[in-house]
């Protein structure tokens, strides 16, 4: 008997787990498989060509399972690979893209967008603000040290705080009415941000449109078993069990 279609999931880490929980919600019976490239993360501190490879290698080891779906959660691996990626393989890949679009087409002022450092560097973002010929509206930072705090399991705010300090000197939040988390790492740190940003600014991300986006694409399973997800790292053992706890943590938010 062929086994059951996986939806495949993947990040640098686990970022892509706020993409999964927002799938989940939307699609409740599909088997998943989530890919964490762990043993070279973080991608946002690396050249285009370095990430293109990792992506590359795990998209790889996943495509000799039966996949329904790939989701690329992860915007910086989104901005340099999912147009190959989709030239190379016959199963739908569906990509992040930071949620400018949304941010624009409502904000009445201006629009923050926080991503990796590559996400920020790569002309896919560029291309997008000035497709929606936004670049007067958008001001771009870079929060990338947030991506290791997360994958160390580190939320507080007295933490936190000195980062977003740093990162948004001499913004006046009161020409902003939008802040868009473009990157899956960050969605963790959505109450943090929402203590430190004045309570005009609305915080949204991209999980909501790659989630709806998924289902579009695919046949939704009908069956009475229970959600399945597999977990896999490309290495650091110890890490497959931690999982669990960012999950947990996403009910929450
Ligand atoms: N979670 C990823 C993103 O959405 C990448 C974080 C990293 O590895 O730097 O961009």
């Amino acid at each position: 008997m062929k086994s059951r279609q996986q939806i495949a999931v993947f990040d640098s880490g686990i970022g892509g787990l706020s993409v999964l929980h927002e799938i989940i919600k939307q699609l409740p019976s599909e088997q998943y498989v989530y890919y964490a490239d762990t043993d070279h993360l973080p991608y946002g501190t690396k050249t285009k060509s370095e990430i293109f490879d990792c992506v590359n290698r795990s998209v790889r080891s996943l495509a000799s399972r039966n996949l329904k779906a790939l989701v690329l959660a992860c915007n910086t691996a989104t901005s340099v690979a999912v147009n190959e990626l989709r030239a190379q393989y016959d199963f739908p890949i569906i990509g992040m893209e930071p949620a400018v679009k949304p941010a624009i087409e409502s904000s009445k002022k201006q629009v923050m967008v926080c991503a990796t450092d590559r996400t920020i560097q790569e002309p896919k973002l560029h291309n997008l603000i000035t497709n929606l010929d936004a670049d007067a509206k958008v001001e771009l930072r870079s929060l990338q040290p947030l991506v290791l705090l997360a994958e160390d399991f580190v939320f507080d705010y007295d933490r936190i705080y000195p980062i977003l300090e740093k990162t948004f000197k001499n913004v006046d939040w009161n020409n902003f009415d939008y802040l868009v988390l473009g990157c899956t790492h960050f969605i963790y740190y959505k109450v943090a941000m929402s203590y430190y940003l004045p309570p005009s600014v609305k915080i949204i991300d991209g999980n909501l449109g790659t989630a709806n986006r998924l289902r579009s694409l695919i046949q939704p399973s009908v069956t009475n078993e229970a959600l399945q997800i597999e977990y896999l790292t490309s290495g650091r053992v110890g890490k497959l069990n931690q999982f669990e706890p960012y999950l947990e943590l996403l009910d929450s938010i």
